[in-house]
């Protein structure tokens, strides 16, 4: 029978960041919460029965988040799981919200963003179409100009069958569809094309489409590492990788989100589904203002309905759909959802991994 000194105890509710000295060198995690040296091992489980974890750097001054929770199903890393012990989300206490009471809402400037903390911006896209040609247009939401380091995104548009377009030979890409009906031709592979769909080119491959009649197609292009904007191919036959067995694309879908306490996601590109680069997910959020956190990743987050505001330290902007928010990796923030039927979003970041592990 399972005693309550066998169980772990939670050190806090959230990963403790760690700078690891040494490649090679082993690290001993912390698996029942009692160590007074966290997040390494001091000893105090003896009696507990839980034994500590070890990790082995991977590489001089690589960064860690390790568990503080204890409840992680991957120890010693934190995996998320720490979202899921309470009934909401971490919110924003009231000496958070007291605090932040009067920083005025930032207006957008003449290119259409709102500059707030740390390179953060809120983008409302006005349309500012390029031709690229072969039926492509495109419009550039974040690129390196903006302070972007890893991914640059662009909004596509376009009707009927179109020439092969490219992202170059090293980029990999996650496409999120917003609009259009028909097929999307990847590296020549027929994939249906339908709102609230990702899809995953890898490098090298080129996209094509063909749309129905109907209207057309409109795509959020997220392209990692960043490199020259999407052009016309020479060719569609070039195909690098007939062989790849990856899943390429995958439709929202309520039963297949995961739960983070109140909220949900749903990745639709991942490590999961063979990307290396990046993570495109949806997020969906009730009407709530989370507590200010940050990720190791670089964000690109497109507000699909619902409104509110985006937080950074000394700085908010109103987001309302079609905003495009660029998050520079550690920055701290908190997207608030103030609309009583909550919010939904596309997010897409680098390096690939969970959207559920902040800190
Ligand atoms: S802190 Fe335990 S899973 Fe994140």
């Amino acid at each position: 029978m399972t005693t309550a000194s066998t169980e772990p105890v939670i050190a806090r509710k959230k990963p403790y960041l760690v700078r690891l000295a040494k490649k090679g060198r082993t690290y001993w995690w912390c698996a029942c919460g009692r160590s007074r040296k966290q997040p390494f091992c001091d000893g105090s489980h003896k009696g507990t029965g839980i034994e500590p974890v070890p990790y082995v750097a991977k590489a001089d001054g690589e960064e860690v988040l390790f568990c503080g929770c204890k409840h992680t199903r991957h120890p010693p890393l934190c995996d998320g799981s720490h979202n899921n012990l309470g009934d909401t989300y971490e919110e924003a206490s009231a000496d958070e919200i007291a605090a932040t009471a009067d920083i005025p809402v930032t207006p957008f400037d003449e290119t259409g963003r709102a500059r707030l903390d740390g390179g953060c911006f809120v983008l409302r896209p006005a349309g500012r179409w390029r031709e690229i040609g072969g039926g492509w247009r495109m419009e550039p939401l974040i690129t390196a100009e903006d302070g972007a380091r890893h991914l640059a995104q662009y909004r596509l548009l376009a009707e009927g069958r179109t020439a092969p377009l490219t992202f170059g030979q090293n980029s990999e890409v996650v496409l999120f569809a917003c609009a259009g009906a028909g097929e999307l031709m990847i590296a020549g592979r027929a994939c249906p094309l339908a709102p609230l769909t990702g899809y995953h080119v890898l490098p090298g491959e080129t996209v094509e489409l063909r749309a129905s009649p109907d209207g057309p197609a409109e795509l959020i292009a997220t392209q990692c590492p960043l490199g020259k904007p999407p052009a016309l191919a020479e060719t569609s036959a070039a195909v690098a990788s007939a062989q790849d067995e990856r899943l390429r694309w995958q439709r929202y879908d309520p039963a297949r989100r995961e739960r983070m306490a109140d909220r949900f996601y749903q990745v639709l590109v991942g490590p999961e589904t063979g990307s290396e680069q990046v993570t495109l997910f949806i997020g969906e959020i009730p009407r709530s203002r989370a507590a200010g956190h940050r990720h190791l990743y670089e964000e690109a987050i497109v507000i699909l309905t619902g409104s509110g505001f985006m937080w950074t330290e000394r700085a908010r902007a109103a987001v309302r759909p079609g905003d495009v928010i660029f998050l520079p990796a550690r920055q701290i923030h908190s997207l608030e959802c103030t609309d009583p039927g909550g919010m939904r979003l596309a997010g897409a970041f680098y390096p690939a991994g969970s959207p559920a592990i902040n800190y």
